[in-house]
């Protein structure tokens, strides 16, 4: 069955005594409120250990923000998916766009970053979407297809049904401005059919596609309410427990 997920990008923020206190608040929060979606907490790859501790006794996930697509080896700084087995990482956020941004991160580099992380039992959470330039020039589907035809058509049904996927708009991420409900359900709905043209209703129907781009507890539940929309990747409203929560509580 399709899962609603709220999925919280924390980026490169908070010490580590700040982190345990927001993953505490958050946990506390989801035991006191029945909510109908799974709660994915990403911190930085420095406190995965110390959330992944809270994930065994609480009903929090937990995911990565970045893998190498390499296993191990002379990678200075990077952090292998075999790492992040060992300490129990559920999922794995790939491909967001400051990575393909600021790292350079190509297509074909992610495809082996998903591959890496099927092979090690994480779930990735794929991140695909268009720049304001793509959109205004209106190739914003054609984008959004290369990015999932060269980095996930690949992968055997099998293989995709660990697959979740993120659709950011970039020009919402991080700027207040929102795709409008929408913009969101048809970029959604798209995606879900290149899915089923691929691999078939049955995949594409339990697909998980998250919405992310300046979602907020203020808008989060006319976008969680598309029928294509099955949750958010929430960036800045995800580093305050309340914000989070009411994000979380948003499903119908
Ligand atoms: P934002 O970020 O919610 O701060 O716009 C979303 C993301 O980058 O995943």
């Amino acid at each position: 069955m399709r899962k609603n997920i709220v999925a919280g990008n924390w980026k490169m923020n908070k010490t580590f005594q700040e982190a345990e206190e927001l993953i505490d608040q958050i946990v506390v929060g989801m035991e006191k409120n029945s909510l109908k979606c799974e709660v994915i907490a990403c911190p930085p790859a420095l406190y995965l250990e110390m959330a992944s501790d809270y994930a065994e006794e609480s009903r929090i996930h937990i995911g990565a923000q970045n893998v190498s697509e390499h296993e191990k080896g002379a990678f200075t700084g990077e952090t292998a998916a075999p790492m992040l087995a060992s300490v129990d990482i559920e999922y794995c956020i790939v491909g967001h766009s400051e990575r393909r941004k600021y790292f350079h991160e190509t297509n074909e580099q992610l495809a082996k970053k998903v591959d890496i992380l099927l092979d090690y039992g994480i779930k990735p959470i794929f991140c695909c979407g268009e720049v304001l330039e793509e959109r205004e020039k209106e190739i914003h589907f054609d984008v959004v297809k290369k990015q999932l035809e060269e980095s996930l058509f690949h992968l055997n049904e099998d293989e995709f049904s660990n697959i979740v996927v993120a659709y950011e708009p970039v020009w919402a991420i991080g700027t207040g401005k929102t795709a409008s409900p929408e913009q969101a359900q048809e970029m959604h709905a798209f995606i879900r059919s290149l899915i089923a043209e691929k691999y078939g209703t049955k995949t594409s129907d339990e697909v998980s596609i998250l919405y992310g781009g300046s979602c907020n507890p203020g808008n989060a539940k006319t976008l969680f309410a598309n029928k294509d929309v099955d949750g958010g990747l929430i960036g800045g409203a995800s580093l305050k427990a309340e914000d989070f929560l009411k994000i979380a509580s948003a499903f119908e």
